[in-house]
């Protein structure tokens, strides 16, 4: 009787360790906007590359438009390990304590994809990606998303026309410089809470690529959008660096060929997202699109640049000086 049930004790000890041998590793991807934007496309071409590659060994668990948490919340759970991967906006670093990010925030710091790919795919971006490990977060790539728009309910063409508007940004003191530099009033607000925010009031206008406009409605509540062209917003796929670094390696082997994968398809997708989201806005008629003249653009540019010596002492003058030796911006020809 006592063999009998040491047989079936040690049998049924054994189909326990088999079935847990056998559960997939989990991963949980949280981000805060749209499926059908050039973030949200990334994470599920992750997904996908990623459960084939390793057969199943790991399961991504997708969670889009801040369904699991919120901006400044993602981070936390990132750190605690609630989460495992995140891909937040560059200008999200900075409430870490990693302010060299908000360089990415500068207006009118890259003209297109390649300027920024140049710091971005080279050395700086690879250095800046590093100083978060001290923070328990491990950086695997930079996603693009676009260059951005300017939206209200009256046209914005002329600097002067910001005086006085409210205006959502990000928690960047970059951007909060940026607003402040057109006369306007910056006000930090998470991701999720725009859309509201603009219909209800609390705040006259926003700033975000077509993708993010277009992909939370906030056209909807918008009357004018401008092509200001003003500034950069861009991801980088971030894990928890201690959650990483104890996989398998030949499971993280496999997850760093899907990351590779999903970053070449992420920033192939990026422009067309935005050019075609753009159309959709012209589209629904439901905001006036704005082109600003090349001397409206020349007045924009002159309001803001001032921001990038303003902000120099916090974001560090190597750093943007080396910026501008890569792009070849130079502040005094505008
Ligand atoms: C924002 O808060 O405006 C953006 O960071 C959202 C995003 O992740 O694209």
């Amino acid at each position: 009787m006592k063999l009998r049930t040491l047989v079936i004790g040690l049998a049924a000890a054994t189909f326990s360790l088999a079935a847990f041998a056998q559960q997939p590793i989990v991963i949980k991807f949280s981000h805060v906007v749209a499926n059908d934007t050039p973030k949200g496309k990334g994470a599920d071409f992750f997904k996908q590359k990623a459960e084939e590659l390793t057969k199943g060994k790991v399961k991504i668990e997708v969670y889009a438009n801040s369904t699991l948490y919120k901006d400044k919340e993602e981070m936390e759970a990132l750190q605690l390990g609630a989460v495992q991967m995140l891909a937040p906006s560059l200008a999200k670093f900075a409430p870490l304590g990693v302010k060299e990010f908000e360089v990415f925030d500068l207006p009118y710091m890259f003209d297109n994809y390649d300027q920024l790919h140049k710091v971005t795919n080279g050395d700086i971006g690879k250095s800046l990606l590093k100083k978060l490990e001290a923070k328990g977060i491990l950086g695997l790539s930079y996603w693009d998303n676009g260059l951005k728009v300017m939206s209200a309910n009256k046209p914005l063409k002329e600097p002067a026309d910001f005086r006085g508007l409210k205006m959502r940004i990000q928690s960047s003191n970059v951007l909060d410089a940026q607003m402040r530099s057109l006369g306007a009033l910056p006000q930090k607000m998470a991701f999720s809470e725009v859309y509201q925010a603009l219909q209800t009031g609390v705040v006259d206008g926003t700033e975000n690529p077509p993708s993010n406009l277009y992909t939370q409605k906030m056209h909807e509540v918008q009357k004018f959008v401008t092509l200001s062209d003003h500034g950069y917003l861009g991801y980088a796929v971030i894990v928890n660096k201690k959650f990483w670094e104890g996989l398998p390696g030949d499971v993280r082997k496999q997850l760093e060929d899907a990351m590779e994968q999903a970053t070449r398809y992420a920033n192939q997708i990026a422009k067309v997202e935005n050019d075609q989201a753009l159309d959709a806005v012209k589209k629904s008629g439901k905001s006036e699109i704005i082109t600003l003249t090349a001397d409206q653009k020349k007045a924009w540019k002159k309001s803001m640049v001032k921001v990038h010596e303003q902000m120099a002492d916090r974001i560090g003058k190597d750093l943007i000086q080396s910026i501008y030796k890569e792009t070849g911006f130079d502040p005094a020809k505008l």
